[in-house]
């Protein structure tokens, strides 16, 4: 299965913060924001990833993140023109994905906790239909919004509905075989101009071939494009490391625990960033102190 980071768009609501830089480089609390997505293909075993950014992102991204070879991995770099639409992704990724299943992330939400890595595992070994999940929040009317029947099966999906029927959003992750390029190039630009993810999923529902899994409470899921957002995403993520000693979404070390690089390449990256927390982190990891 390949990946696909989806980092472009205006970031209107947070400017002026991301009047002359991209949303998915800024900081949530110690890593730039893109490390938090990037990390949960890298933990689903996903190991070529296209970046999509606007073009006059790109180099920052590229000069970020390099070819991925650093922490064992394989990045290629595309970018969007305009802002066409989540679902444009699969236009831009047509060549990237040569018919393989992809897995669809954006660039700026933030997912943590219990059991997640065993359910990414499990998402990345999709190779027909499409997965994608449903997580319970106070205001739905925000996102996509599945509602399911009494057999916990997907009924309807809307796009930012007035009127939710349910209170399950859906989160920027979705797992699709290579017929979602064949759908994406079928879609019509919606009432926003845009195509809709949401009509790529409503087209898998529709052919029954759509599975919705719901993430339970011992999941985090935060997105980080407002202010307020961005604020509370950065505080969680210093709550938790601060209390455990651990770091949340940090390639590196999911490079290493995942066998992508060595104990060598771990500590050769930790020297580029000694004299920091974040150094002296990978630094403990690579020498096997305790945390
Ligand atoms: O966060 C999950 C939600 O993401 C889903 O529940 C919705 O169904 C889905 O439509 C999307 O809603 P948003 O309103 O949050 O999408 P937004 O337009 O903000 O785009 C999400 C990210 O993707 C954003 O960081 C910018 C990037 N993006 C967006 C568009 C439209 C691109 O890179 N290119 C684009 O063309």
């Amino acid at each position: 299965m390949k990946g696909i980071i989806l980092a472009g768009g205006k970031g209107t609501r947070l400017y002026p913060l991301t009047r002359s830089i991209s949303k998915q480089i800024l900081p949530v609390y110690d890593k730039p924001m893109i490390y938090y997505p990037l990390s949960i293909l890298m933990l689903a075993g996903i190991r070529q990833v296209l970046i999509i950014t606007t073009p006059d992102a790109k180099l920052s991204f590229q000069g970020l993140l390099h070819d991925g070879s650093q922490w064992g991995m394989d990045f290629l770099y595309a970018s969007q023109a305009e802002p066409r639409g989540l679902a444009d992704a699969f236009l831009v990724g047509k060549s990237f994905m040569a018919e393989e299943p992809v897995c669809l992330i954006l660039g700026d939400n933030i997912f943590f906790g219990h059991g997640l890595p065993n359910l990414l595992r499990n998402a990345a070994r999709l190779n027909s239909g499409a997965l994608i999940f449903a997580y319970p929040v106070r205001d739905p009317e925000r996102y996509g919004v599945v509602e399911f029947d009494k057999h916990g099966a997907a009924l309807s999906i809307e796009e930012k509905p007035l009127k939710p029927r349910s209170n399950f959003a859906i989160p920027g992750i979705y797992f699709y075989d290579s017929q979602v390029i064949e759908i994406a190039e079928q879609l019509k630009p919606s009432w926003r101009n845009e195509l809709e993810i949401t009509d790529v999923n409503l087209e898998y529902m529709h052919r029954g071939q759509l599975r919705v899994q719901q993430l339970g409470r011992g999941i985090a899921w935060l997105d980080a494009g407002t202010p307020e957002s961005l604020l509370q995403a950065a505080n969680f993520v210093q709550a938790v490391e601060d209390r455990q000693g651990m770091m949340i979404s940090c390639p590196e070390e999911i490079a290493f625990r995942q066998g992508y690089i060595d104990r060598q390449q771990l500590l050769n990256l930790a020297n580029e960033l000694v004299e920091n927390r974040y150094g002296n982190y990978l630094l403990r990891m690579a020498r096997e102190e305790a945390f």
